[in-house]
């Protein structure tokens, strides 16, 4: 199949650039036929969708629901104790009936594998809502959010700081489709999966760096960017990993290093004080909050690109 004629949304990096410049591009449209008003674009009408939750959520939830009414569908949300897929129920089981319901089906689960199981068995177009290894979605409304305020992604720096988790997977796979230069800061032992980072510098698209030294990373950043240090699934950790992290904390003097050009960026929820420090979220150059609205903008492109509309 064509990379511009997947079924499903599970990793970046699935697609080719001018299928993820396409998605971006729409997503801008979009927006701003929604931002003015406009309620008579409804290619979802008739069309439904269920959302399987196995973890929390607040933007996920709200924006994908939302965004798939206000293009006219009907989403169905379904929590961590409705149909607990792979306990009450086998993911192949489950992927296979809800297809006979819906036209798409979006997934926020534990396993990766769970996403890839229900992308197997399931005949309707599956979107990733974020697994333990990575977020999709949210880091194409990043890319939307950057093109926003900067006018691009290519060839900028955007420097993370924090544990090489799912939303750091993201960025890499990101990288390994659109250059740009990707730096992780992050304490020993939470370095990414290393097979990630080998595929994005196999791709040979993009500069990618993980290193121990937040202060020397974030240099020169057009973005520099935070996630919790302890994310769903690990919150018994919390303690532990506030000792570990410590110096990895996104404060003043941080973003005073990467110099005046540098956004701030998380992917919320946020810990005020802890990843983060409340000045820096709150400060003018802090475009957190466009950024969650984004997360509406490029869901509906992706499911606008998956719906073959
Ligand atoms: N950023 C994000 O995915 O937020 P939620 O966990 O609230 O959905
Ligand atoms: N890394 C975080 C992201 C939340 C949107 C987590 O997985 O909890």
């Amino acid at each position: 199949k064509e990379k511009s004629e997947l079924k499903d949304f599970l990793h970046i990096s699935d697609f080719d650039k001018a299928t993820i410049m396409n998605i971006l591009n729409r997503a801008a449209e979009v927006k701003a036929l929604l931002k003015s008003g406009e309620r008579t674009y409804l290619p979802f009408k008739g069309k439904t969708m269920a959302m399987i939750f196995a973890k929390p959520s607040m933007r996920t939830r709200v924006s994908f629901e939302t965004g798939f009414s206000l293009l006219g569908g009907h989403a169905i949300y379904l929590g961590p104790d409705d149909i607990q897929m792979g306990k009450r129920e086998e993911t192949r089981d489950v992927a296979r009936v809800l297809s006979r319901y819906n036209d798409i089906i979006m997934a926020r689960v534990f396993a990766h594998q769970d996403i890839l199981d229900l992308a197997k068995y399931s005949s309707v177009p599956v979107v990733n809502g974020l697994t333990d290894y990575n977020h999709p979605c949210q880091i194409m409304a990043d890319a939307l959010t950057m093109i926003e305020h900067i006018g691009q992604l290519e060839g900028t720096k955007v420097v993370y700081v924090g544990d090489g988790n799912n939303i750091v997977h993201s960025w890499l796979l990101l990288a390994a489709v659109i250059p740009f230069h990707f730096v992780c800061a992050c304490p020993k032992g939470f370095e990414p999966d290393e097979k990630t980072v080998e595929k994005a510098r196999q791709a040979g698209v993009s500069k990618i760096e993980i290193t121990n030294d937040p202060k020397e990373a974030v240099r020169g950043a057009d973005v520099v960017y935070s996630d919790v240090w302890a994310s769903m699934g690990q919150k018994e950790e919390a303690a532990y990993r506030r000792q570990v992290f410590k110096g990895f904390q996104v404060d003043e003097a941080l973003m005073k290093l990467a110099g005046p050009k540098a956004y701030f960026m998380h992917c919320l929820p946020a810990e005020r004080g802890v990843e983060v420090t409340d000045g820096v979220i709150e400060a003018p150059n802090s475009i957190v909050f466009p950024q969650a609205e984004n997360r509406m903008h490029a869901q509906n492109a992706i499911m606008l690109n998956l719906l073959g509309f």
